[in-house]
């Protein structure tokens, strides 16, 4: 990690997301398969019955876009979703939410057990992370987290870029940022830094089988990672694993 993404992560890149909070979904959209990707990494927790009785967490929330997946998913859930930036936070209550949907600020890597069952009633029996570990400065620290708050036998999903396994991978990201996402950044918000930090930070973070063993080592078993299609085939993954000890 360079010096200039560890520091953006322990704090300067939640300033650039409340920056950039207005422009956010615009910017998501124009992403083909967005949406559609979280839902399929919702659907890769395998949550049963509509979510009835069910206990999600979904860590760094942002405007809410994988909370959508998630409700969608499970609508008779209680979904509590977290995020760091006071922005992408108003973006997210600004929306209709089915009741049982609450969002917090806090930082999802000091997450404790007794904050989750104070908010959820009990330990998370899920948790969707949708590109936010490659954001937080100590990724070990946020699964330990993770782990922590899951009930035994509870599952997590990450959905995140990983392009470090792949030459190709890292190729169509690089193309694809400097040809499109810096310059859309820029014009719709003003300033491109969060946008330059996406892409350098995609560049320096785990291969696909670096992130599993960071699972495995938090004490997650059943891990395995799978692709997305589209555009983002062999960029953005899902990440799955499981909390030991119980059944659904
Ligand atoms: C790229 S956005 C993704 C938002 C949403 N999950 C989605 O799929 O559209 C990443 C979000 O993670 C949040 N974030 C970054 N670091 C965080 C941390 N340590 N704790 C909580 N949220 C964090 C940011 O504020 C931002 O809203």
């Amino acid at each position: 990690m360079t010096t200039t993404t560890g520091r953006m992560k322990t704090g300067a890149v939640t300033h650039e997301f409340d920056h950039a909070a207005d422009a956010y979904d615009r910017l998501v959209g124009a992403n083909p398969g967005y949406h559609r990707d979280l839902r399929t990494s919702v659907r890769r927790l395998r949550l049963p019955g509509r979510g009835e009785g069910l206990r999600l967490l979904d860590l760094g929330c942002g405007t809410g876009a994988s909370t959508a997946a998630l409700a969608e998913a499970a609508p008779r859930a209680r979904i509590v979703a977290v995020d760091a930036s006071q922005g992408m936070l108003d973006a997210a209550r600004s929306k209709v939410w089915p009741h049982g949907v609450e969002f917090h600020r806090a930082r999802a890597e000091t997450l404790t057990p007794e904050w989750v069952a104070e908010r959820l009633g009990g330990p998370a029996d899920a948790v969707f992370a949708a590109y936010l570990i490659r954001n937080v400065p100590d990724p070990d620290a946020l699964l330990s987290a993770v782990s922590a708050v899951l009930r035994p036998g509870g599952r997590v999903a990450l959905h995140e870029y990983s392009v470090a396994d792949s030459v190709s991978a890292r190729a169509v990201w690089t193309a694809v940022c400097w040809g499109v996402v810096i310059p859309s950044g820029r014009a719709l918000t003003g300033r491109a830094d969060l946008f330059r930090y996406l892409w350098r930070s995609v560049v320096e973070f785990d291969g696909a089988r670096a992130l599993l063993a960071r699972m495995r080592a938090a004490g997650l078993e059943s891990v395995a990672g799978a692709p997305l299609p589209g555009w983002q085939y062999g960029i953005t993954h899902t990440f799955v694993g499981a909390r030991p000890g119980g059944r659904w």
